[in-house]
């Protein structure tokens, strides 16, 4: 009876739209997201309407994504295959939170998303829809309907009054929020072409960045950073600080190819200023305040993590646990961490905390009074046991 679609106002979700309303003869609500990018939001609104959404609906959910998504995220540290920071994937859910507060509010009975029928995000949208209220109908128009070309799309788009954006096509698609901008497909599907510098929007080159280096003290309580440069800030203003910082030092490009959970292998380029900072500054604290097996055992969850969020587990138990455990590391992640960027790098000069682990009496190379050196002895000695034992079998040497 009623149909709450994400929408973007980009011409796949203009169409989509129409064609909801054409299909299931119902009234359609246009919701976007506001998570950070750089949107005419009026204009999105005027188009809604225009493409004949019963009523537009655009929520600011900035805030919410820097505390709850964004930095719980990096609370554990997470990336996915070494690499991407999940920019994307973070924003999935929240998205369709949202939308179901909406579909809530508004009486709907059925959610819609632009996501093709080959990608992540398709995953990630159902899996929170089903996640959070599994009585909704989802509606996924790129698997079920028949304009599956672009040509189909644009012919669609002509026949309904739909505008055609008129500048030539971008050569690419990109995906942009806080956290990051995406970039895939189009000329980026052949893995050997670099892109041109004009793709990036949130850092400069590397080679354009200034010749003299910036500093930024950023400090943490329990592992989220709340101020820079000994200034307390909020959550969003903080965030936004370390993406300005980080991308006028050209710092938190990425190209790679990632392998998507439904099996193909994608190539992605990516801009994730801030977050890169951020994790390598939180890395470098957690150096000083976070125990040795503590460490080894939260390194060992890192990547499972990184891939319930990538496959768009973010509302499931599994996610819920290993976020309580990582939270939990994170109680001694306390102090302030000196980073040094230029150039694309951000390298941890100066870390200190009250709960520092590191002590200087005992790592010294100095005479010390705390550290016996004649311990090491014995220490050395048992772990050499099972090491003698296996080289007098194999030698056939009698013990000594
Ligand atoms: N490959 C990335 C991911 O799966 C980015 C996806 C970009 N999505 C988009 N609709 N352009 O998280
Ligand atoms: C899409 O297919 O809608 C975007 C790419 C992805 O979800 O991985």
């Amino acid at each position: 009876k009623k149909i709450v679609l994400a929408y973007s106002g980009g011409l796949d979700t203009s169409v989509i739209l129409k064609w909801l309303a054409e299909e299931y003869n119902c009234p359609v609500i246009a919701y976007a997201a506001d998570i950070g990018q750089k949107e005419d939001w009026d204009a999105v609104r005027e188009k809604g309407i225009a493409t004949g959404a019963e009523k537009v609906i655009i929520s600011d959910l900035q805030k919410e994504f820097v505390e709850d998504y964004i930095f719980p995220a990096f609370r554990a540290n997470a990336i996915y295959e070494g690499t991407y920071l999940l920019g994307t994937s973070l924003a999935r859910p929240i998205i369709a939170k949202e939308q179901i507060r909406i579909a809530k509010e508004e009486g709907a009975d059925a959610v819609s998303h632009g996501a093709t029928g080959k990608g992540n995000d398709q995953v990630r949208f159902e899996l929170a829809y089903i996640g959070i209220d599994p009585t909704l109908k989802i509606i996924a128009p790129w698997r079920t309907w028949d304009l599956n070309s672009r040509q189909k799309l644009v012919e669609f788009a002509k026949n309904h009054e739909i505008p055609v954006p008129v500048t030539k096509e971008k050569p690419y698609s990109s995906d942009e929020n806080l956290l990051h901008i995406s970039f895939e497909g189009g000329m980026l599907e052949d893995p050997w072409t670099e892109p041109d510098e004009g793709m990036y929007q949130l850092t400069v080159s590397p080679e354009a960045a200034p010749d003299k280096p910036t500093y930024v003290e950023i400090e943490f309580s329990n592992g989220d950073p709340i101020g820079l440069d000994g200034e307390k800030m909020d959550p969003l203003p903080l965030f936004l600080r370390l993406n300005e910082l980080a991308g006028t030092n050209g710092i938190g490009r990425l190209d790679l190819v990632e392998n998507r959970f439904v099996g193909m292998k994608s190539r992605g380029v990516y801009e994730t200023p801030g977050g890169t900072l951020l994790r390598a500054a939180h890395m470098a604290l957690e150096t000083i305040t976070m125990d040795r097996e503590v460490m080894r055992i939260r390194d060992s969850l890192v990547q499972r993590y990184a891939d319930l969020v990538y496959n768009g587990f973010w509302f499931s138990p599994e996610r819920e646990l290993l976020q309580t455990t990582m939270d939990a590391s994170q109680k001694t992640v306390n102090g302030v961490v000196r980073m040094k960027l230029y150039k694309g790098n951000c390298t941890a000069v100066g870390r200190k905390s009250v709960q520092s682990l590191y002590q200087e009496n005992f790592a010294t190379f100095e005479e010390d009074d705390v550290y016996d050196q004649s311990d090491a002895t014995g220490f050395i000695r048992l772990n050499g046991l099972r090491l003698k034992i296996n080289a007098l079998q194999k030698s056939g040497l009698e013990g000594r």
